[in-house]
């Protein structure tokens, strides 16, 4: 176990405190002055102090440096505690969330026991490519996704910039009956592949085919990509959208929002809905107008 000695001394002490600690043979130190924000739960540092926490193989070498420090700067208080020793490999888990919206919880697998009575359970391990489920933009993805496909069953759904699959994972398990999901990126086909194996929806097209080789036309057409790769392809998705379908885009940040709708307009789309989350927002068209 290591051991970690904790000093605080006014800032004109700091360089003989340096000086006593560079002695001591340490492993590694951190210093903390008022410019750095307090880390979370640390209490703040006295006016016009600084802190160095100093780490050591063990408690005997944390002891003599506790004992030189008090020799050289009796008004200082050095600490010895042991350092707990963290797991990282485990504690990193910590950090990832799983969502409910809906009908749909998505989650890693680790965290399945907490998707309670969710009708649609959509497994998902982070890994390279995009699509945990908990963006702000996925999430208003499946939203829409839970709220359109119940009127469209069977409806036939293209997915463009599919990541990890979450959202054709999706509208596969709320319905719809074609699913294609395509990516620029194979790794994220082969990860998308590999996720809809793994949610028991092998049936899905998942390709790295871009969107101009792919023909015909999808009920419901998602994308949640950046807005300016969305602008450059809206013909495209235009032209993917089934009269009287939906266009659902996303990736897209309020202050843009009105140039991808006045690019979508161009090609006859009409905006039917607008949600926000934060920043981003989601632009709903239909293809009605066009009909
Ligand atoms: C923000 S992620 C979205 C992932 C997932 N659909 C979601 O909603 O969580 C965007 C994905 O679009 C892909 N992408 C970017 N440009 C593309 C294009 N022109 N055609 C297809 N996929 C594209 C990226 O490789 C990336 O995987």
């Amino acid at each position: 176990m290591y051991y970690s000695l904790h000093v605080e001394v006014p800032e004109e002490a700091a360089e003989l405190l340096q000086a006593v600690i560079d002695g001591t043979n340490p492993l590694g130190l951190e210093i903390r002055d008022h410019t750095l924000k307090p880390p979370p739960g640390a209490p703040p540092l006295k006016p016009g102090c600084v802190e160095l926490k100093v780490y050591y193989e063990g408690a005997h070498e944390a002891e003599e440096a506790q004992h030189q420090v008090r020799a050289e700067l009796p008004e200082a208080e050095p600490r010895v505690a042991p350092v707990e020793e963290e797991d990282w490999s485990e504690t990193w888990k910590k950090h990832i969330r799983s969502v409910r919206v809906g009908r749909i919880w998505v989650g890693p697998s680790w965290q399945v026991e907490k998707a309670g009575d969710a009708p649609v359970h959509i497994v998902i391990d982070p890994g390279m490519a995009f699509g945990t489920g908990d963006h702000p933009t996925t999430e208003m993805c499946l939203a829409e996704l839970d709220l359109e496909l119940p009127c469209r069953p069977g409806a036939s759904v293209l997915d463009v910039g599919t990541g990890s699959g979450v959202l054709a994972i999706a509208a596969r398990k709320l319905g719809a009956g074609r699913v294609v999901g395509n990516d620029v990126d194979p790794v994220a086909v082969q990860i998308a592949r590999e996720n809809a194996e793994k949610n028991a929806v092998p049936e899905l097209e998942l390709t790295e085919k871009p969107l101009e080789r792919l023909g015909g036309t999808f009920d419901l057409v998602v994308a949640n990509i950046f807005a300016n790769v969305l602008c450059q392809l809206a013909p495209r998705l235009a032209a993917r959208t089934a009269k009287d379908g939906l266009l659902l885009l996303t990736g897209i940040l309020a202050t843009q929002a009105e140039e991808v709708q006045q690019a979508f307009e161009r090609e006859g789309m009409k905006l039917q809905a607008r949600r926000a989350s934060g920043e981003w927002v989601l632009l709903t068209f239909d293809n009605r107008a066009s009909a």
